[in-house]
């Protein structure tokens, strides 16, 4: 535990709940994956992020941050079982509690518009598939044992395009999120002997920057709630998962989406 942290618990014992949890959470940068380690930090857990970036000390308030920060391309393989043996070694031996598998790459043809299944190149359908939805696996593979030892919890990030068309997102995003969806179910199975928990949190139209710039104009009419989600709201049902209040959840994948699937 970081020494402030121990001083701030001294001096506010019910403040910080969660201190000495750990959580490993890919694509923390920015959007949901930035709104779900402020959320988690809030309550005193010590997160170790993964993204391409250099950790940001002005974006990023977290304590540890730079120390627990690793800088991976998850597209990358060979970078992915390196940052796997890093994160093993911050952990040094200790039990890990989450693991958050929220990286995912959406990518567009050159004018902006969806990429089809007549357009997608092989090489966008390999780095889609190896981001989104082996790196998931491999993490979660790599970081069993930690895991197991808290009885932990696996959120994979899916989307409400895995279960229907969607005007912007492309036919390669749209199967390595439904390949998410059915992987979360068969690591559920094979999991859960072991006390980890596994699940996964499909958000529909959410504010970041991998939404397309019209996605609110064009789609909030069309949500029944009429209007887009913020990453804070997904935040929330990421911690309910890692929390115990969903001690006897997994194998689920919940709709974060005002009603856009109905
Ligand atoms: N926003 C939505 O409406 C929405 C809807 C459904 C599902 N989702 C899913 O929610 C998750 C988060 O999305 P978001 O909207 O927050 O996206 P975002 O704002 O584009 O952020 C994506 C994050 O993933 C990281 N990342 C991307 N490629 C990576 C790579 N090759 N290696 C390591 N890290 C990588 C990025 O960090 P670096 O650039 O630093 O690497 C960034 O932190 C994704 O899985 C997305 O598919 C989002």
């Amino acid at each position: 535990m970081h020494p402030h942290a121990q001083v701030y618990a001294h001096a506010h014992p019910h403040a910080l709940p969660d201190l000495g949890r750990t959580m490993v959470l890919t694509g923390a940068s920015r959007g949901i994956g930035h709104a779900t380690v402020r959320r988690f930090s809030e309550t005193g857990w010590r997160i170790i992020t993964c993204s391409r970036q250099p950790f940001n000390r002005q974006r990023c308030p977290w304590e540890e941050g730079p120390d627990d920060h690793v800088q991976v391309d998850l597209s990358d393989r060979r970078e992915l079982q390196l940052a796997i043996h890093d994160i093993k070694a911050k952990l040094n031996g200790k039990p890990l509690h989450a693991l958050v598998n929220n990286a995912g790459i959406s990518p567009k043809t050159s004018a902006g518009s969806r990429m089809s299944s007549l357009v997608t190149p092989v090489e966008t359908w390999l780095q889609v598939i190896q981001v989104n939805f082996l790196a998931p696996m491999l993490l979660a593979r790599g970081l069993f044992e930690e895991l197991a030892a808290a009885h932990g919890s696996v959120v994979n990030v899916t989307s409400i395009v895995g279960s229907r068309v969607h005007p912007f997102a492309g036919t390669a995003y749209a199967t390595s999120k439904a390949a998410l969806a059915c992987l979360t179910r068969e690591m559920a199975h094979d999991f859960a002997p072991h006390g980890i928990r596994v699940n996964a949190i499909a958000p529909g139209e959410i504010k970041t920057e991998i939404l397309s710039p019209e996605t609110a104009e064009r789609l909030a009419p069309t949500i029944p709630m009429r209007r887009i989600g913020t990453p804070e709201e997904v935040a929330e049902v990421i911690y309910f998962l890692c929390s115990d209040a969903s001690s006897y959840v997994t194998g689920t994948e919940i709709e974060i989406n005002g009603g856009q699937h109905l």
